[in-house]
């Protein structure tokens, strides 16, 4: 039995016979429509989500199985003050397998140590969302073809933005991947996910000048600042506009320039971008889909 915190759970070949199955789904749906018949999903959704929670279910449905679960905290016995552990305890007497999204750093982890069905870490505060990294890495591989030999522009508030963290740790893996790290002072990567670039041999730069930084981009992902992960609200109102993307910046970015963004938008790219053929945020949260249905495959043993 096998759990997912971490986008490091997986090794590079792993993450290859994921997108391959993902990419057999996408070419044959059909050969894959009833492949979980009379097996059970379980999303255990203590913080809000559209993308993750409802790309999860559609990915069971379209396998042919059911979903069973909650999309906030207080519809869940954790009102009431049940532990996280005696909640994956609980889950796993009903279905057979769990994503489970948390505020907490670690939540994930603990329902895995407590849970005797995989538990699948669908983002735990500000720590990893690795299901969201193998939906960006789908993108990447759709888009651009490889990992290798790729500038990557990271945008907006790279401490919090748990995105950020994991696709950075899927990245290092990768030959000739440099990143540029485009951040408000107090937006920084944190250094300890610096250090694993520096640990993996891989260049980075720390600016904050989206615009200085565009023309030498593969990949710009950009983020949202994140209300709900600051203690103080005037520092929210403060930081929350320091990056705009329109079309105007964009003339003096790469013609094969891809754009990309873990979503929910804010303001951070003007809805002009959308019809940019190098605008790809909406086709990596369809890529989220099959890219959760050949996770939930694997982990079920399923072939
Ligand atoms: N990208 C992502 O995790 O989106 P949701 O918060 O809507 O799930």
């Amino acid at each position: 039995m096998r759990s997912v915190i971490d986008i490091l759970d997986f090794t590079v070949e792993e993450l290859d016979e994921l997108i391959a199955t993902a990419l057999d789904i996408i070419d044959n749906p059909n050969k894959y429509a009833h492949i979980c018949d009379g097996k059970k999903l379980a999303t255990l959704f203590f913080e809000p989500s559209t993308r993750t929670r409802l790309s999860f279910e559609a990915a069971m449905y379209e396998l042919g199985g059911n979903v069973l679960g909650f999309s906030e905290a207080n519809s869940s016995s954790a009102a009431k003050g049940e532990s996280i552990a005696d909640t994956a305890k609980t889950v796993s007497c009903y279905a057979d397998i769990i994503a489970m999204r948390h505020p907490k750093e670690g939540a994930a982890y603990v329902a895995a140590q407590n849970a005797s069905i995989p538990v699948i870490n669908a983002g735990d505060g500000g720590h990893c969302h690795p299901t969201q990294t193998l939906a960006d890495l789908l993108t990447i591989r759709r888009e651009k073809g490889r990992f290798n030999n790729l500038t990557v522009g990271l945008c907006g508030d790279l401490k919090f933005g748990r995105t950020v963290h994991s696709l950075i740790n899927a990245l290092n893996r990768y030959d000739g991947v440099k990143f540029v790290l485009i951040s408000p002072e107090e937006l920084r990567v944190p250094s300890y996910v610096k250090n694993e670039i520096t640990k993996a041999g891989k260049e980075y730069v720390e600016t904050k000048d989206l615009a200085e930084a565009l023309p030498e981009l593969d990949i710009l992902y950009m983020t949202r600042v994140q209300k709900e992960r600051f203690f103080n609200e005037e520092d929210y109102l403060r930081l929350k506009d320091s990056y705009i993307l329109d079309p105007s910046k964009l003339t003096r970015a790469k013609s094969d320039l891809s754009i990309m963004h873990p979503l929910p938008r804010v303001n951070e790219i003007s809805v002009k971008v959308d019809s940019d053929p190098r605008a790809h945020y909406f086709e990596q949260a369809l890529n989220g889909k099959y890219m959760r249905m050949a996770l939930i495959l694997m982990l079920l043993g399923i072939k």
